[in-house]
């Protein structure tokens, strides 16, 4: 198996440490646009290998996708992270542009890979992915619910004093503050999680985990990598051992959930073939509700997109 993961940075560098830590690959390709960066950080990777033994390649690149070529799996993380005060869409104009070249030159020389997309705005990004690689979009999807539920799993185990082990869950949506927690779907132990907390204690985690990814940015001025890499590497994981875990993911809706063309936070099966089913939950009528405004958000960004890409296209 080989992995290349583009964005030698923070994120990006965090998910193929977990990659070959793990041994999900025989090999794994850093590329960065930065002179030598992705070099530097893939050779520091490697040596700490016979501390942590384990036996993956690990390489970087200057933009020489040709090291990338015939991967199975690439993780793109290329993009300006958000800073404090940004919102995820103001990212987008640039980091659609660093997405559409990069997977240019990834579907080049990996025209079989499976694509995760982890740059921000999330839902959008994945959308320009899909849009340039051209491919069945079961191979292009974008990583942010394991993210979102790792971070509510997180706060509940934190305020239940559990272990988070335990905590099963599922967030639906954008990623973003329109993300759609279902706390019918909690549970700890196999223990519905209403029966274990107050409402307002509940409500408050929610409200956390819609807001978790700024709390980061506050605190560090730059956005999380820790768990963002984690999240990556799971998918991954996921992929080249065809585990058939189900997650929540950023997929291309074509009807499920009601909604149409539009990339958006659903839990899936995840495999050797990329997205192997998405699953329909039974959404009462207030989740639907909050679902479809989540789709109408990202819908609005998305549109964004489509008409910067028409003016260029004139
Ligand atoms: P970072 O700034 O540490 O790393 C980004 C790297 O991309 C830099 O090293 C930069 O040189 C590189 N880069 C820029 N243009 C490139 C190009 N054309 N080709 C190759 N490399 C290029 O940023 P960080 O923290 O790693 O975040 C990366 C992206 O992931 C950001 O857009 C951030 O908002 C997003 N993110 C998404 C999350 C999610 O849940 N989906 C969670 C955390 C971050
Ligand atoms: C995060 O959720 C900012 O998307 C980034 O940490």
């Amino acid at each position: 198996m080989k992995v290349s993961v583009i964005g030698a940075g923070n994120v990006g560098a965090t998910c193929a440490d977990v990659v070959a830590h793990k041994e999900l690959a025989n090999e794994v390709v850093l590329v960065d646009i930065k002179e030598n960066f992705a070099e530097g950080k893939a050779l520091d990777m490697w040596q700490t290998s016979p501390i942590n033994m384990y036996d993956t390649r690990i390489k970087g690149s200057t933009n020489d996708y040709s090291k990338t070529a015939n991967s199975d799996v690439v993780v793109i993380t290329s993009g300006l992270p958000r800073k404090p005060g940004m919102s995820r869409d103001d990212l987008i104009s640039t980091n659609a542009g660093i997405v559409k070249s990069v997977t240019e030159n990834v579907i080049k020389h990996s025209p079989k890979a499976i694509i995760i997309v982890v740059s921000n705005p999330l839902d959008v990004m994945t959308y320009c992915a899909y849009l340039t690689a051209r491919i069945d979009s079961k191979r292009v999807f974008g990583m942010a619910g394991i993210l979102d539920t790792a971070r509510y799993k997180a706060f509940l185990a934190e305020a239940l004093n559990c272990s988070p082990k335990d905590i099963q869950a599922v967030l639906m949506g954008g990623h973003g503050d329109t993300m759609v927690p279902l706390p019918r779907y909690t549970t700890v132990g196999g223990i519905p999680v209403t029966e274990l907390i107050a409402k307002d204690k509940l409500d408050a985690i929610i409200e956390r985990t819609k807001k978790g990814g700024g709390e980061i940015v506050n605190l560090l001025g730059t956005s999380a990598w820790y768990a963002p890499g984690a999240s990556a590497a799971q998918m991954v994981e996921a992929i080249v051992r065809d585990q058939k875990r189900i997650f929540p993911v950023c997929a291309w809706l074509q009807g499920e959930y009601g909604l149409k063309n539009v990339y958006l936070g659903v839990p899936v099966k995840l495999g050797k073939n990329g997205i192997e089913e998405i699953i329909e939950l039974k959404l009462n009528d207030d989740e639907k509700k909050l679902l479809t405004a989540s789709s109408k958000a990202v819908k609005e960004v998305m549109d964004v997109l489509d008409n910067m890409n028409k003016a260029v296209a004139k």
